[in-house]
């Protein structure tokens, strides 16, 4: 979501007539935007932040900003601890960078733009600058209304909003004409998107809706509550062609007790059967998750069940985190914290159970033919690289395929983060 937004930021400024530039020490304006869902990335925002504030004290024409849930929480509170900043927007007021823009740029008086109650405005799309990318972002509803217990999204991003069907075919429209090929639908809570102006249009009819796009090979989406994903969503994965086989639906955590303090509204049997209903569906879907260790009181009991169901359902790839307080949360009132040892000790034992499943999946496609999309040259140069429907990376030796297309790899090795392989060539 955050790349999106940076994405759509960069636009505006573009329409406004400002350029990328590779140094902040060259630029005219800053935006810092800040993801605060753990506390590593917050930690991180506010360090960045210090480090532009420097370059602000020796460039004082510079405008910087912090942008996103950061901004949101701290508001104003945030201009008082960095006297050089010149704005604090929070992630709902983000479609009016425009008119942001204009009043920074004749008198510099300070903006703090932190209202909730916003929004879904329509975002400005510049023609071109998708080109020459084959994937792309496109937001269909804002917020949530969950409120686990732990999260701070709720809190920084405000309740569920849907965006208008009919915007989102336009903006799903221009990224194809630019040559993006794969559109990952993008919501806090996507299961439960609808379309107030359009007769209750619900997520799977939206699916299909922007599935028939004509040019659009690959359709995905994230994320997805388990409490929310209904067996008509599922059977979409039989129903619409383009519709990826990859399911991203965090888990938390794999015992009943964690799960109900968390807030989570299912049960590890619940998660377990969808699964279960996933693969009878689409038998090769992939499927990740998200999942944390050492939630306040979690015993050693409730990690053995998150470990179990982990061995149980087999992951594809995982998200794993060590729990934080965020600040205003149920959870941070909660007693009996976890040691942060602890944590690290409990984090380290799953990443290794993990990483031995997702070696043996990918040793799986040993042999296999996949079908990848091309996005570029390898991080070391000498491969391309691209993904597969089921999103897995693969980097392949190839002489004749060009970006945008779509090439049918052998692979040779299944390694831990990525799958290698030769190009077939076509005859
Ligand atoms: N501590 C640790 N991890 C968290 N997440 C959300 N809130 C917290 C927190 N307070 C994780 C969840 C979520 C992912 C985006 O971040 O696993 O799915
Ligand atoms: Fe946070 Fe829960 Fe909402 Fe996800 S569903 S954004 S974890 S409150």
């Amino acid at each position: 979501m955050n790349e999106y937004d940076s994405d759509f930021l960069a636009q505006s400024m573009i329409q406004y007539g400002l350029f990328p530039v590779d140094d902040p020490n060259h630029a005219d304006i800053v935006l810092i935007n800040t993801c605060i869902v753990r506390a590593k990335p917050e930690q991180k925002a506010l360090s960045f932040l210090g480090r532009m504030n420097a370059v602000k004290k020796r460039n004082p024409a510079l405008i910087l900003g912090i942008v996103g849930c950061l901004a949101q929480k701290e508001g104003v509170n945030l201009m008082k601890r960095f006297p050089q900043l010149d704005l604090v927007m929070g992630p709902r007021e983000l479609a009016g960078i425009h008119e942001i823009l204009k009043p920074l740029d004749s008198d510099r008086k300070k903006i703090v733009a932190t209202k909730l109650d916003c929004g879904p405005a329509p975002r400005v799309h510049t023609p071109g600058y998708f080109e020459g990318r084959p994937t792309a972002h496109l937001c269909i509803m804002e917020g949530c209304n969950n409120f686990c217990s732990y999260c701070i999204v709720p809190h920084v991003r405000g309740r569920e909003i849907s965006r208008p069907s009919v915007e989102i075919l336009e903006e799903a429209k221009a990224l194809i004409s630019e040559g993006v090929r794969d559109i990952t639908l993008l919501g806090q809570n996507v299961n439960s998107y609808l379309s107030k102006e359009n007769k209750g249009l619900n997520f799977p009819s939206l699916l299909c809706k922007i599935s028939r796009l004509e040019g659009l090979w690959r359709l995905r989406f994230t994320t997805s509550h388990p409490k929310d994903l209904s067996e008509e969503l599922i059977q979409c994965f039989r129903e619409i062609p383009n519709l990826c086989p990859h399911l991203h639906l965090p888990f938390q955590a794999g015992s009943n007790r964690i799960l109900k303090a968390m807030k989570r509204g299912y049960t590890r049997e619940n998660y377990l059967e969808l699964t279960t209903r996933l693969r009878e569906v689409k038998p090769d879907i992939a499927i990740t998750s998200d999942v944390m260790v050492g939630f306040p009181g979690e015993s050693d009991k409730d990690f053995q069940q998150t470990l179990d169901l982990i061995s149980q359902v087999e992951f594809d790839s995982l998200f794993s985190f060590k729990y934080s307080d965020r600040k205003g949360t149920v959870a941070e009132k909660l007693p009996a914290k976890i040691d942060e040892m602890e944590k690290a000790s409990r984090l380290s034992i799953l990443q290794a159970l993990q990483r031995e499943i997702t070696l043996k999946k990918n040793k799986a496609f040993e042999g296999r033919e996949v079908e990848v999309l091309i996005e570029g040259k390898s991080k070391k140069g000498d491969m391309l690289t691209g993904r597969t429907p089921s999103n897995k990376k693969v980097n392949f030796i190839s002489d004749n395929n060009y970006f945008n297309s779509l090439a049918k790899v052998l692979i040779k090795d299944g390694l831990l983060n990525s799958l290698r392989g030769e190009a077939i060539k076509n005859e």
